[in-house]
Formats: C-alpha cells, structure tokens, sequence
C-alpha cells in the first residue's frame, strides 16, 4: 500500500502526553539531564487536573508525631485491601520523604510548624505503629497542595527548558511491528492540523478518566485519553473495576470537599445528630479509608437516616473548629462549602455525599514505570519505549483502594522514577530513533476523515451522557450482578451509538465538537473496561462492593484484571506479594 503523503514529524527523545504532577516530575528530570523533551497538554499546565487536589502528600517526616515509612506501607497494603503489589508499595512508602524534599527546595510553599518544619495533618487510613492511632502524615499547603505543587514544577520545568505543546491532544500511539512504541500522533486544537512526534520514550500522564461518571470530583478534561490510546493499541488495561467514590463531593454539586477537614478535626453526622463512624470504625473513625467511609454513609442514607428534605446526604460539620483554623487552614473549602452549597462551614455543616474520585486501575506498569502486558507467558513482558505515570497507569500501589493523600504521592515517586529510567537507558544505550512504520499516523487519519465525513448521526453529548448515567446507576457504591450485567449491555450499545457520532459544525478553528467526539472514544474504551472487568470480578474487594458477594475471596480473586478492547477479553496476573527488602504483609480481614 502507498500513501500519498505522510504527516509532518518532529523528533524528541521523550514525549510526554499530559501535563499535570506526574507528567511535569517526569518531564523535569529528563529536561535537567539535558534531554529534548516535549510536554502536549490539553489545557494549559497549571490548570492540570493535579491543580484541584487539596489535603496534601503523604511521607512519614514525622514532623508532628512519630511515624515510619515501615507503617505508611502497612497502611497502603491494608487500604489496598491486599490488592497493592508490595515491590513498588514499599519503592513508594521509601521514597516519599526524599520526593517531599526535593519539593520543599525546588520552592514548594508547604504550610510550616513554629519550628519551621513542613505542617502535616492526619487523613484517612493513615496510622502509626501498624494501625494503633491516626498520624499527621499529609504534608500540606493550605488546602491548595495540588495548586502550589503544579505551579512549582510548572517554573522549574521552564527554567530546565521542557518544551510544551499547549493545546495538543494525542490521538494514538505509533507502534512499530516489533510492537515498540515510537511517538504519538497528535492534534493541534486550536488548528485542527494533526502531527506524529517521534520519541525514543513516550510517557503517558493523562491523569484520571472520572468523567464517565455522572457526579464526579474530576474535571471536564478527564476524559480517559491515555487509556484510550492504549487500548487502540492492543495493550491491555488493569483492574478497571476498582473506583474510589470520596466521601465528602458536595451534595448535588460533586465539587471536592478534602479529608482534611476531617484530618483537622470535623466530623460526618446523620439525621439524628449522630456521629455514625464511631459504629462504624472505632479506632479511626471518620478517618477510616474511603471505601469505608463511603459505604457506611451510604447505609445510613439507605437506612432513612440521611438528612435534608430527601433524606439523601449526610453532614460534615466543622464549626468546632473555630474561624481562625478554618480561615488559615481551609480557606478553599470555605469558598466552596459558600458557592456550591449556600453555607458557611464557620457556623453550619456542608451536606455531603460519596462522588467519584479515582480511578485505582489503568495501564499496567512496573515500578519504573514501564508499560508491561503479557506476551508468550511472560506476565511482566515490558512494551519497548512506552512509560505511563501517575492516575492514568496501575503500577499498583493503590490495588483496590487509594489512600487519601497517596495520588500526589504516586504523580512525583513514579513520575521521578519514570524519568530516571529513561534517563539512565538513554545514557546506557544512546541509540537513534527508530525507523517509523509506513502507515504511521495512518489509522488516525482514517478515524479524522470518517469522523468529518458523516453528514449526520448521533450527537456527541446524548452519547457521553448515557455513558455518564449508565454507570452512575449500574457501577456505584454497592454493585448487584443483575446490575452490572445491564450495565454491560447498555455501555456495549452506547458503543455503537458513538461509532456513528457526526459534528454539525466541521470548521477547523477551535473545533471543540470535534474534541469532544474523539474524547468519547476514549470515555467509551474506559467504561467497557470498567463494567465489563466489574461484572466478572465475583466478590468485594476495597471499593469494588458486591451485594451478591459480600465478602473478600482471596482464594479466587486475589489476582489483577487485565482487559483487552478487542473481544472485550478479561485475563488475569498475580499479584507482588513479595515487597524489596522486607516481610510481606499477609491478608488479613480489614478492620478500623
Ligand atoms: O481529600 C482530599 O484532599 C483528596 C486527596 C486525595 O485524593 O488524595
């Protein structure tokens, strides 16, 4: 086959797709090696979902109370729900200090104690000596810490020379026959005009897929774009089914209330004034892990014990805490505890439900970073030349449910060590970059052209929005089969329905219908994987709740899910139980 003209290229040694905490750690370490690196990002850097995480990072500085890196892996093991392969749970539980640190000297405003070290407040699931009592262990910056910490690896990376492609979105992969990757094929949004660039290593930060939910803490841009470009590409995807709803998005609203507020002291009440997690979980009680949390709420609410008209939300009250705390140490959630839900948290609770939040699965990687998918009985087969890093991967530190304050921790430890890798490969094996193939970019032009062709069809927003209900309703809290199985055939026919989506206005100029019509494939890959992968898993497990099977089985499941688009195939792959350097922890039944 010929092809009558190719699309223009640009080489980089690594190509960066998303620019939020994982994408910029990475990005800063190869550029401070003097490497050529290119960021594309969606929106500009510093609007980056990263920039909407609140409560803080978690390390064991101990600064406010004891505390050992040796008992932040325990906590993550346990709120994994022993999900979490232990080798890259201890590289992360070891690193965070150093990670924190390099922070605090690149500029990273953290609120700070009277002796000058980094503030840290307690969050859920974070304990000292393996369980005993809650410990400070979030390091924070008011309740802005995703803000402060994209802002300042967004300046350290300008002045390391990182070249950013602002409003580009990436397309799909460009594999060559050994099955490498060798770049990405982008789109310029502003223009419409589509270019491959050419890396040595491609990095997927594309953050969290949250939007293929109805209520949701996420940003309209997470769209699942990374997951999409990988399951176009054969690779499969990892414990899709394992979503962590957080306990507090704001009724109605589902804009993020932080943990922190219950790390300074707040508390959830039901109808009758009660303070339900102390039933729940007496040792920690609102700070038990999310999965927890959320669930126990939802039986409140379930029970007729929720408040307000609808007896549908419950409240977090925080006025015990006086004006002075709250005004220096959560000022933001004051502004949307006002905006959002027409109180003021000084005098009355925030009405509060469990909203989704994060996505535990995603595309499988090891601990440096790379991408792994099983390939003639190797489980752990590395794909060539292709790295993904913070939300958008499982790597899996957070198996079947994430601690609260251990995402910024996996975007700068695995963003980091992604970026040593390809640096220390590169300085092993400086090669050149490797021939494309014929047809690069090829597939992508044909999706564009079919897209622009269609004169009419389904529209892009009634597709997305069925895909946004649907799992709202048959993927929530609490899963039934007879649920999940509805929920499978419903997303398989929004599939098809998205197969055949035109746009009305086909100008090039800023053509956002056209953008979101190629977000909906990826919001699409991502949902199938979900449900699909949640319908077969036959047992709970962290935030993956069946009421079918209420109870863990590790006999049969304590394995990784691995989906694959074509065939809406499952396979599966043990877990790391065996971490670096110490004993493993054994499952035990979760109790708090
Ligand atoms: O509650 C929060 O501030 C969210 C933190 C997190 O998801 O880690």
């Amino acid at each position: 086959m010929t092809f009558l003209s190719k699309l223009p290229r640009r080489k980089f040694d690594a190509v960066i797709v998303g620019a939020g905490g994982s994408g910029m750690r990475c990005s800063l370490q190869l550029a401070q090696a003097g490497l050529k690196v290119a960021v594309l990002s969606k929106v500009f850097p510093t609007r980056s979902h990263t920039v909407a995480a609140q409560g803080g990072i978690g390390a064991s500085l101990g600064n406010m109370n004891e505390d050992h890196w040796l008992w932040h892996m325990f906590d993550t093991v346990k709120g994994s729900d022993y999900l979490g392969d232990q080798d890259a749970i201890e590289f992360m539980c070891r690193e965070a200090p150093k990670v924190v640190y390099e922070l605090e000297h690149f500029g990273m405003p953290f609120d700070r104690n009277p002796d000058g070290t980094i503030y840290q407040r307690p969050f859920g699931g974070h304990s000292a000596n393996f369980g005993e009592k809650p410990v400070p262990r979030a390091c924070a910056a008011a309740d802005r810490t995703g803000h402060a910490l994209l802002h300042t690896l967004y300046q350290r990376n300008v002045a390391a020379r990182t070249q950013f492609f602002v409003e580009w979105m990436a397309l799909d992969l460009v594999m060559d026959s050994a099955g490498d990757c060798v770049g990405v094929v982008a789109l310029e949004m502003e223009t419409g005009e589509t270019m491959i660039f050419e890396a040595k290593s491609t990095v997927l930060a594309t953050g969290g897929a949250g939007r293929i939910f109805d209520a949701s803490t996420n940003a309209y841009i997470n769209t699942g774009d990374g997951l999409g470009l990988v399951a176009r590409a054969g690779l499969p995807l990892e414990d899709m089914e394992f979503w962590q709803f957080h306990p507090t998005g704001v009724a109605g609203a589902g804009v993020l209330i932080t943990e922190g507020v219950r790390g300074e002291g707040g508390i959830l009440l039901n109808c009758n004034g009660e303070r339900f997690m102390e039933r729940y979980a007496p040792t920690l009680k609102d700070l038990a892990p999310r999965d927890f949390v959320s669930r126990s709420m939802d039986q409140e609410i379930k029970e007729g014990r929720g408040c307000g008209p609808h007896k549908d939300h419950v409240l977090l009250k925080l006025d015990h805490l006086g004006a002075e705390t709250i005004m220096k140490r959560l000022p933001s959630i004051r502004e949307i505890a006002i905006k959002f839900a027409n109180v003021d948290p000084i005098r009355e609770p925030i009405p509060v439900v469990p909203t989704i939040h994060y996505q535990m699965g995603g595309i499988p990687t090891n601990y440096h970073g790379q991408v792994v998918a099983p390939n003639n009985g190797d489980d752990e087969a590395i794909v060539g030349g292709l790295y993904a890093i913070g939300e958008c991967s499982c790597v899996s530190v957070h198996g079947a449910n994430r601690l609260g304050t251990n995402s910024l921790l996996d975007l700068l430890v695995f963003g980091r060590a992604a970026g040593d890798h390809i640096v220390k490969a590169l300085a092993h094996e400086p090669r050149e970059y490797k021939e494309l193939p014929a047809d690069a970019g090829e597939a992508t032009r044909t999706r564009l052209a079919a897209l622009d062709a269609r004169a009419s069809g389904e529209r892009t927003q009634d597709v997305a929005n069925g895909i946004r209900k649907t799992m709202q309703a048959h993927c929530g809290v609490f899963r039934t089969g007879a649920l999940l199985d509805e929920g499978v055939s419903q997303i398989e026919a929004l599939a098809e329905r998205a197969q055949n989506v035109a746009i009305a206005d086909k100008s090039k100029v800023f053509n956002t219908a056209r953008i979101e019509a190629l977000e909906l494939d990826n919001l699409v890959e991502t949902a199938r994987a979900t449900i699909v992968s949640a319908a077969a898993r036959t047992e709970s497990r962290g935030a993956h709740a069946r009421d079918d099977f209420p109870e863990r089985d590790d006999a049969q499941w304590m394995k990784h899910t691995l989906w694959y688009s074509e065939g809406n195939r499952l396979t599966y792959k043990a877990v790391h139980g065996q971490p670096l350097t110490v004993e493993a922890f054994a499952p035990k039944k979760r109790t708090f």
